[in-house]
Protein backbone atom coordinates (compact mmCIF):
# COMPACT_ATOMS: atom_id res chain seq x y z
CA UNK A 1 0.00 0.00 0.00
CA UNK A 2 1.55 3.52 -0.69
CA UNK A 3 0.75 6.14 1.32
CA UNK A 4 1.23 9.89 1.25
CA UNK A 5 4.20 11.02 3.33
CA UNK A 6 2.07 12.85 5.69
CA UNK A 7 0.69 9.83 6.86
CA UNK A 8 3.72 7.45 6.94
CA UNK A 9 5.93 8.74 10.00
CA UNK A 10 3.09 10.36 12.20
CA UNK A 11 4.97 13.25 13.12
CA UNK A 12 4.74 17.15 13.28
CA UNK A 13 8.24 19.24 12.30
CA UNK A 14 8.63 19.43 15.95
CA UNK A 15 8.97 15.72 16.16
CA UNK A 16 5.41 15.18 18.24
CA UNK A 17 3.02 12.40 17.08
CA UNK A 18 -0.17 13.89 15.57
CA UNK A 19 -3.14 12.25 14.05
CA UNK A 20 -5.03 12.77 10.91
CA UNK A 21 -8.94 13.92 11.49
CA UNK A 22 -11.36 13.67 9.21
CA UNK A 23 -14.50 15.22 8.93
CA UNK A 24 -17.96 14.37 7.37
CA UNK A 25 -21.65 15.43 7.23
CA UNK A 26 -24.21 13.42 7.86
CA UNK A 27 -27.92 13.31 8.51
CA UNK A 28 -28.56 12.09 11.44
CA UNK A 29 -32.41 11.43 12.91
CA UNK A 30 -31.53 11.71 16.50
CA UNK A 31 -35.03 11.83 17.59
CA UNK A 32 -35.26 8.23 19.29
CA UNK A 33 -32.54 7.48 20.07
CA UNK A 34 -32.16 6.19 23.32
CA UNK A 35 -28.78 5.37 24.53
CA UNK A 36 -28.45 3.89 28.12
CA UNK A 37 -25.42 6.65 28.89
CA UNK A 38 -26.91 9.25 30.17
CA UNK A 39 -24.30 12.00 29.50
CA UNK A 40 -24.72 11.48 25.47
CA UNK A 41 -28.04 11.30 25.36
CA UNK A 42 -28.21 14.92 27.71
CA UNK A 43 -25.73 16.26 24.62
CA UNK A 44 -27.92 14.95 21.72
CA UNK A 45 -31.08 16.42 23.41
CA UNK A 46 -29.60 20.16 23.40
CA UNK A 47 -28.12 19.10 20.07
CA UNK A 48 -31.56 18.00 18.36
CA UNK A 49 -33.44 20.86 19.95
CA UNK A 50 -31.15 23.19 16.99
CA UNK A 51 -30.29 21.27 14.56
CA UNK A 52 -31.38 18.81 12.42
CA UNK A 53 -28.38 18.13 10.77
CA UNK A 54 -24.96 18.44 12.55
CA UNK A 55 -21.83 17.68 11.59
CA UNK A 56 -20.97 14.14 12.52
CA UNK A 57 -18.05 14.46 15.40
CA UNK A 58 -14.43 13.83 14.05
CA UNK A 59 -13.16 10.47 13.62
CA UNK A 60 -9.50 10.18 14.03
CA UNK A 61 -7.09 7.94 11.87
CA UNK A 62 -3.72 7.32 12.70
CA UNK A 63 -1.13 5.58 10.44
CA UNK A 64 0.95 3.57 12.81
CA UNK A 65 4.17 4.44 12.38
CA UNK A 66 5.96 1.03 13.85
CA UNK A 67 3.83 -1.34 11.51
CA UNK A 68 5.96 -3.87 10.33
CA UNK A 69 8.47 -3.62 12.92
CA UNK A 70 9.84 -7.34 14.26
CA UNK A 71 8.55 -8.55 17.51
CA UNK A 72 8.06 -11.47 19.95
CA UNK A 73 5.84 -14.43 18.66
CA UNK A 74 2.59 -13.18 21.12
CA UNK A 75 0.64 -16.21 19.51
CA UNK A 76 2.66 -19.45 18.34
CA UNK A 77 0.77 -21.43 15.78
CA UNK A 78 0.51 -24.55 18.32
CA UNK A 79 -1.32 -23.21 20.67
CA UNK A 80 -4.15 -21.95 18.21
CA UNK A 81 -4.11 -25.61 16.55
CA UNK A 82 -5.26 -26.92 19.94
CA UNK A 83 -7.71 -24.67 20.50
CA UNK A 84 -9.29 -25.15 17.02
CA UNK A 85 -9.49 -28.75 17.49
CA UNK A 86 -11.07 -28.29 21.13
CA UNK A 87 -13.49 -25.78 20.58
CA UNK A 88 -14.53 -27.02 17.13
CA UNK A 89 -14.96 -30.55 18.97
CA UNK A 90 -17.92 -29.02 21.55
CA UNK A 91 -21.50 -29.55 21.46
CA UNK A 92 -22.66 -26.52 19.47
CA UNK A 93 -19.99 -25.41 16.91
CA UNK A 94 -20.68 -24.50 13.86
CA UNK A 95 -19.21 -21.48 11.62
CA UNK A 96 -20.30 -18.06 11.86
CA UNK A 97 -21.71 -16.48 8.58
CA UNK A 98 -19.37 -14.83 6.30
CA UNK A 99 -22.21 -12.01 4.55
CA UNK A 100 -21.27 -10.24 1.30
CA UNK A 101 -22.65 -6.55 1.84
CA UNK A 102 -23.44 -4.24 -1.39
CA UNK A 103 -21.22 -1.78 -0.62
CA UNK A 104 -18.54 -0.56 -3.40
CA UNK A 105 -15.83 -2.75 -3.80
CA UNK A 106 -16.03 -6.25 -1.52
CA UNK A 107 -17.04 -5.95 2.04
CA UNK A 108 -17.61 -9.26 3.75
CA UNK A 109 -18.51 -9.41 6.91
CA UNK A 110 -18.12 -12.21 9.69
CA UNK A 111 -21.46 -12.39 11.23
CA UNK A 112 -20.83 -13.44 15.35
CA UNK A 113 -23.96 -13.19 16.21
CA UNK A 114 -24.99 -16.48 17.00
CA UNK A 115 -21.69 -18.28 18.15
CA UNK A 116 -22.83 -20.62 20.39
CA UNK A 117 -26.53 -18.87 21.24
CA UNK A 118 -24.97 -16.20 23.28
CA UNK A 119 -24.83 -13.09 20.62
CA UNK A 120 -21.21 -13.18 20.36
CA UNK A 121 -17.92 -14.35 19.87
CA UNK A 122 -17.02 -14.23 23.16
CA UNK A 123 -17.21 -17.87 23.48
CA UNK A 124 -14.41 -18.56 22.07
CA UNK A 125 -12.10 -17.14 24.11
CA UNK A 126 -13.48 -17.47 27.65
CA UNK A 127 -15.15 -20.76 27.66
CA UNK A 128 -11.84 -22.07 26.08
CA UNK A 129 -10.01 -20.61 29.25
CA UNK A 130 -12.33 -22.30 31.19
CA UNK A 131 -11.72 -25.65 29.79
CA UNK A 132 -8.24 -25.32 30.33
CA UNK A 133 -7.93 -23.73 33.85
CA UNK A 134 -10.13 -26.71 34.79
CA UNK A 135 -8.22 -29.17 33.23
CA UNK A 136 -5.34 -27.42 34.93
CA UNK A 137 -6.32 -28.18 38.22
CA UNK A 138 -7.48 -31.11 38.27
CA UNK A 139 -3.99 -32.26 37.37
CA UNK A 140 -2.34 -29.73 40.06
CA UNK A 141 -4.57 -31.37 42.13
CA UNK A 142 -3.67 -35.49 41.56
CA UNK A 143 -7.51 -35.04 40.82
CA UNK A 144 -7.21 -35.85 36.62
CA UNK A 145 -4.07 -35.78 34.90
CA UNK A 146 -5.74 -34.99 31.42
CA UNK A 147 -9.36 -34.09 31.98
CA UNK A 148 -10.90 -33.79 28.63
CA UNK A 149 -13.91 -30.99 28.24
CA UNK A 150 -15.83 -33.91 27.75
CA UNK A 151 -15.57 -35.47 30.63
CA UNK A 152 -15.79 -31.59 32.43
CA UNK A 153 -18.84 -31.28 30.41
CA UNK A 154 -19.97 -35.25 31.35
CA UNK A 155 -19.61 -34.15 35.12
CA UNK A 156 -17.46 -36.85 35.71
CA UNK A 157 -15.03 -34.50 38.09
CA UNK A 158 -18.20 -32.01 39.21
CA UNK A 159 -17.69 -32.75 42.56
CA UNK A 160 -14.28 -31.43 42.80
CA UNK A 161 -15.00 -28.35 39.96
CA UNK A 162 -18.09 -27.02 41.80
CA UNK A 163 -15.14 -26.51 44.63
CA UNK A 164 -13.46 -24.62 42.28
CA UNK A 165 -14.59 -20.64 41.37
CA UNK A 166 -13.60 -18.66 38.67
CA UNK A 167 -13.74 -15.02 38.49
CA UNK A 168 -13.61 -12.29 35.59
CA UNK A 169 -14.58 -8.33 35.31
CA UNK A 170 -16.73 -7.72 32.71
CA UNK A 171 -18.57 -5.18 30.24
CA UNK A 172 -21.26 -8.50 29.55
CA UNK A 173 -20.08 -10.33 26.50
CA UNK A 174 -17.12 -11.98 28.28
CA UNK A 175 -18.64 -12.72 31.32
CA UNK A 176 -21.65 -14.06 29.98
CA UNK A 177 -19.06 -16.40 27.91
CA UNK A 178 -17.38 -17.14 31.25
CA UNK A 179 -20.60 -17.93 32.71
CA UNK A 180 -21.97 -19.98 30.57
CA UNK A 181 -18.54 -22.04 30.44
CA UNK A 182 -19.08 -22.52 33.98
CA UNK A 183 -22.70 -23.59 33.73
CA UNK A 184 -21.21 -26.31 31.51
CA UNK A 185 -18.03 -27.15 32.89
CA UNK A 186 -19.76 -27.42 36.44
CA UNK A 187 -17.56 -24.69 38.61
CA UNK A 188 -19.23 -22.00 40.26
CA UNK A 189 -18.43 -18.10 39.03
CA UNK A 190 -18.59 -15.04 40.13
CA UNK A 191 -18.49 -12.03 37.57
CA UNK A 192 -17.90 -8.41 38.18
CA UNK A 193 -19.56 -5.56 36.31
CA UNK A 194 -19.31 -1.66 36.26
CA UNK A 195 -21.70 0.89 37.29
CA UNK A 196 -23.17 1.33 33.46
CA UNK A 197 -23.25 -2.38 32.36
CA UNK A 198 -27.10 -2.49 31.42
CA UNK A 199 -29.78 -4.79 33.44
CA UNK A 200 -30.09 -6.75 30.41
CA UNK A 201 -26.49 -8.00 30.50
CA UNK A 202 -26.75 -8.48 33.85
CA UNK A 203 -29.64 -10.65 33.42
CA UNK A 204 -28.11 -12.47 30.82
CA UNK A 205 -24.81 -13.34 32.94
CA UNK A 206 -26.60 -14.23 35.99
CA UNK A 207 -29.50 -16.68 34.06
CA UNK A 208 -26.42 -19.03 33.78
CA UNK A 209 -26.26 -19.36 37.86
CA UNK A 210 -22.87 -17.16 38.19
CA UNK A 211 -23.29 -14.61 41.31
CA UNK A 212 -23.21 -10.94 39.67
CA UNK A 213 -21.27 -8.07 41.35
CA UNK A 214 -21.71 -4.51 40.50
CA UNK A 215 -18.96 -2.35 41.60
CA UNK A 216 -18.58 1.52 41.06
CA UNK A 217 -16.79 3.30 38.09
CA UNK A 218 -15.19 1.71 35.04
CA UNK A 219 -14.40 -1.40 33.25
CA UNK A 220 -10.98 -1.07 34.54
CA UNK A 221 -12.98 -0.75 38.21
CA UNK A 222 -14.21 -4.13 37.54
CA UNK A 223 -10.84 -5.55 36.99
CA UNK A 224 -9.52 -4.46 40.10
CA UNK A 225 -11.88 -5.31 42.16
CA UNK A 226 -12.03 -8.68 40.51
CA UNK A 227 -8.32 -9.16 41.00
CA UNK A 228 -8.59 -8.31 44.79
CA UNK A 229 -11.42 -10.42 46.28
CA UNK A 230 -9.90 -13.45 43.66
CA UNK A 231 -6.50 -12.90 45.72
CA UNK A 232 -8.53 -13.29 48.63
CA UNK A 233 -10.47 -15.87 47.98
CA UNK A 234 -8.72 -18.19 45.90
CA UNK A 235 -10.45 -17.71 43.12
CA UNK A 236 -9.28 -18.03 39.57
CA UNK A 237 -9.15 -14.70 37.41
CA UNK A 238 -10.62 -15.53 33.73
CA UNK A 239 -9.40 -12.02 32.69
CA UNK A 240 -9.50 -11.25 28.94
CA UNK A 241 -7.22 -8.48 29.12
CA UNK A 242 -3.44 -9.23 30.40
CA UNK A 243 -0.69 -7.33 32.30
CA UNK A 244 2.72 -7.96 33.82
CA UNK A 245 2.97 -11.63 35.09
CA UNK A 246 -0.50 -12.77 34.09
CA UNK A 247 -0.41 -13.61 30.30
CA UNK A 248 -1.36 -17.08 30.54
CA UNK A 249 -5.27 -17.14 30.57
CA UNK A 250 -5.47 -14.17 28.11
CA UNK A 251 -3.14 -15.94 25.84
CA UNK A 252 -5.62 -19.16 25.47
CA UNK A 253 -8.52 -16.45 25.19
CA UNK A 254 -7.21 -14.74 22.05
CA UNK A 255 -5.89 -18.26 20.63
CA UNK A 256 -9.60 -19.44 20.85
CA UNK A 257 -10.56 -15.92 19.22
CA UNK A 258 -8.38 -16.81 16.45
CA UNK A 259 -10.83 -19.44 15.02
CA UNK A 260 -13.33 -16.26 14.10
CA UNK A 261 -10.80 -15.31 11.37
CA UNK A 262 -9.58 -18.77 10.43
CA UNK A 263 -13.19 -19.84 9.46
CA UNK A 264 -13.20 -16.33 7.34
CA UNK A 265 -10.27 -17.51 5.41
CA UNK A 266 -11.93 -20.99 5.32
CA UNK A 267 -14.76 -19.19 4.24
CA UNK A 268 -13.48 -16.53 1.91
CA UNK A 269 -13.81 -16.87 -1.68
CA UNK A 270 -11.71 -15.16 -4.73
CA UNK A 271 -8.26 -13.04 -4.06
CA UNK A 272 -7.44 -12.51 -0.49
CA UNK A 273 -9.02 -9.44 1.34
CA UNK A 274 -6.67 -6.37 1.33
CA UNK A 275 -8.02 -4.89 4.58
CA UNK A 276 -9.39 -6.14 8.02
CA UNK A 277 -10.76 -3.77 10.05
CA UNK A 278 -11.79 -5.11 13.59
CA UNK A 279 -12.57 -2.96 16.52
CA UNK A 280 -10.56 -2.91 20.24
CA UNK A 281 -11.88 -2.93 23.36
CA UNK A 282 -8.49 -4.00 25.20
CA UNK A 283 -7.68 -5.57 22.00
CA UNK A 284 -7.18 -9.25 22.15
CA UNK A 285 -9.57 -9.80 19.52
CA UNK A 286 -7.94 -7.85 17.15
CA UNK A 287 -4.56 -9.06 18.08
CA UNK A 288 -5.99 -12.44 17.65
CA UNK A 289 -7.64 -11.74 14.02
CA UNK A 290 -4.23 -9.72 12.81
CA UNK A 291 -2.13 -13.09 14.08
CA UNK A 292 -4.65 -15.15 12.15
CA UNK A 293 -5.17 -13.12 8.96
CA UNK A 294 -1.25 -13.16 8.87
CA UNK A 295 -1.02 -16.71 9.18
CA UNK A 296 -3.84 -17.58 5.96
CA UNK A 297 -2.96 -14.71 3.87
CA UNK A 298 0.48 -13.63 4.09
CA UNK A 299 1.58 -12.86 0.09
CA UNK A 300 1.31 -9.88 1.22
CA UNK A 301 -1.05 -10.03 4.31
CA UNK A 302 -3.88 -7.65 4.30
CA UNK A 303 -3.48 -3.86 5.98
CA UNK A 304 -5.39 -4.14 9.42
CA UNK A 305 -7.46 -1.43 10.58
CA UNK A 306 -8.24 -1.70 14.51
CA UNK A 307 -11.28 0.54 15.28
CA UNK A 308 -12.28 1.76 18.87
CA UNK A 309 -14.90 4.32 20.53
CA UNK A 310 -13.49 7.58 20.20
CA UNK A 311 -14.47 8.27 24.28
CA UNK A 312 -12.35 5.07 25.08
CA UNK A 313 -9.50 4.82 22.04
CA UNK A 314 -6.34 3.57 24.50
CA UNK A 315 -5.12 1.67 21.44
CA UNK A 316 -5.10 4.42 19.07
CA UNK A 317 -3.55 6.67 22.43
CA UNK A 318 -0.66 3.77 22.40
CA UNK A 319 0.32 3.52 19.11
CA UNK A 320 0.44 7.65 19.44
CA UNK A 321 2.92 7.50 22.66
CA UNK A 322 4.53 4.40 21.25
CA UNK A 323 3.75 2.77 24.39
CA UNK A 324 1.37 1.05 26.57
CA UNK A 325 -0.89 3.77 27.69
CA UNK A 326 -4.34 4.00 29.43
CA UNK A 327 -7.05 6.65 28.60
CA UNK A 328 -8.93 8.68 31.37
CA UNK A 329 -12.01 9.33 31.73
CA UNK A 330 -16.17 7.91 32.27
CA UNK A 331 -15.18 6.44 28.78
CA UNK A 332 -18.83 7.13 28.60
CA UNK A 333 -19.55 5.04 24.60
CA UNK A 334 -22.66 3.32 23.54
CA UNK A 335 -20.13 0.70 22.22
CA UNK A 336 -20.06 -1.00 26.02
CA UNK A 337 -17.76 -4.16 24.81
CA UNK A 338 -15.12 -1.40 23.54
CA UNK A 339 -15.41 0.51 26.36
CA UNK A 340 -12.19 -0.09 28.30
CA UNK A 341 -8.98 2.31 29.02
CA UNK A 342 -6.02 -0.21 29.50
CA UNK A 343 -5.25 -2.14 26.70
CA UNK A 344 -3.96 -5.73 27.05
CA UNK A 345 -0.35 -6.15 27.35
CA UNK A 346 -0.73 -9.11 25.11
CA UNK A 347 -2.72 -7.66 22.63
CA UNK A 348 -0.65 -4.85 22.32
CA UNK A 349 3.01 -6.62 21.93
CA UNK A 350 1.21 -7.60 18.76
CA UNK A 351 -0.71 -4.76 17.54
CA UNK A 352 1.56 -2.13 18.56
CA UNK A 353 3.64 -3.86 15.01
CA UNK A 354 0.56 -5.79 13.57
CA UNK A 355 -1.91 -2.59 12.71
CA UNK A 356 -1.37 -0.90 10.48
CA UNK A 357 -3.90 1.56 11.16
CA UNK A 358 -6.28 2.94 13.74
CA UNK A 359 -9.27 4.62 13.61
CA UNK A 360 -11.66 6.42 16.68
CA UNK A 361 -15.21 6.89 15.96
CA UNK A 362 -18.29 8.21 17.09
CA UNK A 363 -21.29 6.45 18.73
CA UNK A 364 -22.87 8.52 16.01
CA UNK A 365 -21.52 5.66 13.28
CA UNK A 366 -22.08 3.05 15.40
CA UNK A 367 -25.69 3.68 15.09
CA UNK A 368 -25.98 4.36 11.30
CA UNK A 369 -24.26 0.68 11.00
CA UNK A 370 -26.48 -0.85 13.06
CA UNK A 371 -29.29 0.56 10.99
CA UNK A 372 -27.51 -0.59 7.61
CA UNK A 373 -27.15 -3.96 8.71
CA UNK A 374 -31.02 -3.88 9.91
CA UNK A 375 -31.91 -2.94 6.61
CA UNK A 376 -29.52 -5.47 5.49
CA UNK A 377 -31.16 -8.43 7.56
CA UNK A 378 -28.28 -8.41 9.48
CA UNK A 379 -28.23 -7.76 13.89
CA UNK A 380 -25.46 -6.03 14.99
CA UNK A 381 -24.84 -4.77 18.28
CA UNK A 382 -23.68 -1.40 18.79
CA UNK A 383 -19.91 -2.98 19.78
CA UNK A 384 -20.58 -5.35 16.50
CA UNK A 385 -21.13 -2.53 13.91
CA UNK A 386 -18.05 -0.94 15.02
CA UNK A 387 -15.71 -2.41 12.31
CA UNK A 388 -17.80 -1.81 9.50
CA UNK A 389 -18.83 1.70 10.87
CA UNK A 390 -15.09 2.27 10.15
CA UNK A 391 -15.33 0.75 6.82
CA UNK A 392 -18.34 3.35 5.90
CA UNK A 393 -16.29 6.26 7.52
CA UNK A 394 -13.47 5.95 5.09
CA UNK A 395 -15.22 5.00 2.10
CA UNK A 396 -17.25 8.16 2.21
CA UNK A 397 -14.25 10.21 3.07
CA UNK A 398 -11.33 10.80 0.40
CA UNK A 399 -8.89 11.59 2.40
CA UNK A 400 -9.68 8.35 4.43
CA UNK A 401 -9.85 6.34 1.37
CA UNK A 402 -6.52 7.86 0.07
CA UNK A 403 -4.31 7.43 3.19
CA UNK A 404 -6.07 3.73 3.70
CA UNK A 405 -5.18 3.09 0.07
CA UNK A 406 -8.72 2.14 -0.14
CA UNK A 407 -10.92 1.71 -3.94
CA UNK A 408 -13.42 0.38 -5.97
CA UNK A 409 -10.21 -2.69 -6.59
CA UNK A 410 -10.15 -3.25 -2.30
CA UNK A 411 -11.62 -6.35 -0.55
CA UNK A 412 -12.65 -5.95 3.12
CA UNK A 413 -13.13 -8.61 5.96
CA UNK A 414 -14.80 -6.75 8.37
CA UNK A 415 -16.04 -8.44 11.86
CA UNK A 416 -19.22 -8.16 13.37
CA UNK A 417 -18.47 -8.97 16.46
CA UNK A 418 -22.15 -9.61 18.61
CA UNK A 419 -25.65 -9.29 17.73
CA UNK A 420 -28.31 -7.99 20.13
CA UNK A 421 -26.99 -8.89 23.46
CA UNK A 422 -29.17 -6.16 24.97
CA UNK A 423 -32.24 -6.21 23.07
CA UNK A 424 -34.01 -3.61 24.29
CA UNK A 425 -31.46 -0.99 23.80
CA UNK A 426 -31.16 -2.54 20.13
CA UNK A 427 -34.69 -1.92 19.98
CA UNK A 428 -34.64 1.52 20.73
CA UNK A 429 -31.68 2.36 18.97
CA UNK A 430 -32.89 0.35 15.69
CA UNK A 431 -36.53 1.12 16.17
CA UNK A 432 -37.13 -2.47 15.44
CA UNK A 433 -36.73 -5.83 17.17
CA UNK A 434 -33.94 -7.85 17.16
CA UNK A 435 -35.85 -10.44 15.22
C1 LIG B 1 -18.89 -7.39 20.92
C2 LIG B 1 -17.46 -7.13 21.21
N1 LIG B 1 -16.65 -6.83 20.21
C3 LIG B 1 -15.34 -6.59 20.41
C4 LIG B 1 -14.81 -6.65 21.69
C5 LIG B 1 -13.36 -6.31 21.88
O1 LIG B 1 -12.59 -7.36 22.35
P1 LIG B 1 -11.23 -7.03 23.13
O2 LIG B 1 -11.60 -6.44 24.45
O3 LIG B 1 -10.53 -8.33 23.22
O4 LIG B 1 -10.51 -6.02 22.31
C6 LIG B 1 -15.63 -6.97 22.76
C7 LIG B 1 -15.10 -7.08 24.13
O5 LIG B 1 -15.80 -7.32 25.09
C8 LIG B 1 -16.99 -7.22 22.53
O6 LIG B 1 -17.84 -7.53 23.52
Amino acid sequence: MTLPDEFVDGHDVEGNTVSHPFRRLASVAHSNFAPRCRRWRESLRVLTRRVTVIPMPTFTLFINPRHGTPGLVTLPAAGFRRARAEITSWDGYAPTPLRDLPLPGTIRLKDESGRFGLGSFKALGGAYAVVNLLAGELARRDIAPSASSADLAGGRYAEATSRITITSATDGNHGRAVAWAAARFHCRCVIYIHATVSAGREAAIAAFGAEVRRVPGTYDDAVRACARDAAAHGWFVVSDTSWPGYTEVPRDIMQGYRLMADEAADQWTGPPPTHVFIQGGVGGAAAAVAVQTRARWSQPPPAVVVVEPDRAACLLASARAGRLTAVEGDLDTIMAGLACGEPSLLAWQELERATTAFMAIPDAAAIDTMRYLAAQGIVAGESGAAGLAAVRLALADPDARAALGLGPESRVLAFSTEGATDPSLYAALVHAPAG
